[in-house]
């Protein structure tokens, strides 16, 4: 995109962060707005809370902060956080969704980031599913259309929060959000599977970063790249054992969940998590 606004921050380093989760306490599969969704499949709550306390208790082990996000009653999707907002620096764009089945959401994160004292908190006019598609990689943000969000939503994320925006392109439906796609490891580095991209969107990923990951189909469709990374340790679906191995061989820290019930609406262990950045550093 043009006249990029320039980041001069230093790299972030791996440490503490500050993640915004949400308890399944509601969680259904009730409609089907991604290909893994099929309401005729039976959910089981208790084994999606359970695991999803799971994942928690792995975050807070690793030393990071939980904050949590009080679940409502009629929003079955509300577990997945990360499509709510997007922050960076302690600005917050709030989430418009796609599909009117989550509407709801988006005032809900407005409430909290609203109530936990963020300044600088604005819900997108464009359609923009939060850290789903717009993933802060340093000193950009990588972000997708195709199924969720828009073009012009990109372009309103670069003003509202200050970091050039790289539009990529997804093209296969059951990589419907660029967080099932492509994890952000580090600041320049990233792992992704190329096939879930349009040839030129692969070609650029390429460019930008020749040193990256590359996921196989199999580890992809366990939603291996649906991974949390806090620069060292990179929580991941335990399925997704190859990309395990490419992590470690990486120099990371792979740190396998099983967050299977939740993958019956199409998410995984980052869906779950919204980072929160501040003002002076990653979270
Ligand atoms: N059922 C949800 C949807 O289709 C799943 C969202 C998963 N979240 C994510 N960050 N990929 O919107």
């Amino acid at each position: 995109m043009n006249a990029l606004p320039v980041d001069t921050r230093p790299p972030p380093r791996a440490g503490r962060r500050r993640y915004l989760l949400c308890p399944p306490e509601h969680f259904a599969v009730e409609y089907a707005i991604n290909p893994w969704m099929d309401p005729a499949q039976p959910v089981d709550r208790g084994a999606a809370l359970r695991q999803w306390e799971g994942l928690a208790a792995v975050l807070r082990g690793l030393g990071h902060r939980v904050e949590l996000l009080e679940p409502e009653p009629g929003l079955p999707d509300m577990v997945f956080t990360a499509n709510g907002a997007t922050v960076v620096a302690g600005r917050v764009l709030v989430a418009r969704f796609r599909h009117p089945e989550r509407a709801g959401e988006s005032a809900a994160h407005l409430r909290w980031f609203t109530a936990a004292g963020f300044r600088g908190v604005r819900t997108a006019t464009e359609v923009n599913e939060g850290e789903g598609d717009l993933l802060v990689a340093g000193p950009r943000i990588l972000a997708a259309s195709g199924f969720r969000t828009t073009a012009a939503a990109h372009r309103e994320a670069q003003r509202m929060l200050g970091l050039p925006v790289v539009t990529l392109e997804l093209t296969d439906p059951r990589y419907y959000h660029l967080d099932t796609a492509l994890a952000v490891l580090d600041h320049d580095r990233i792992m992704y599977y190329p096939q879930a991209f349009s040839p030129a969107s692969r070609r650029l990923l390429r460019r930008l970063y020749p040193d990256a990951i590359l996921a196989r189909a199999a580890d992809a469709a366990a939603f291996g790249l649906n991974a949390v990374s806090d620069g060292r340790h990179v929580v991941l679906p335990d399925a997704a054992r190859g990309l395990a191995e490419q992590l470690r061989a990486a120099g990371f820290e792979p740190v396998p969940v099983a967050v299977p019930e939740l993958r019956k609406a199409g998410g995984g262990p980052k869906c779950c998590v919204l980072e929160l950045r501040s003002e002076g550093g990653p979270s």
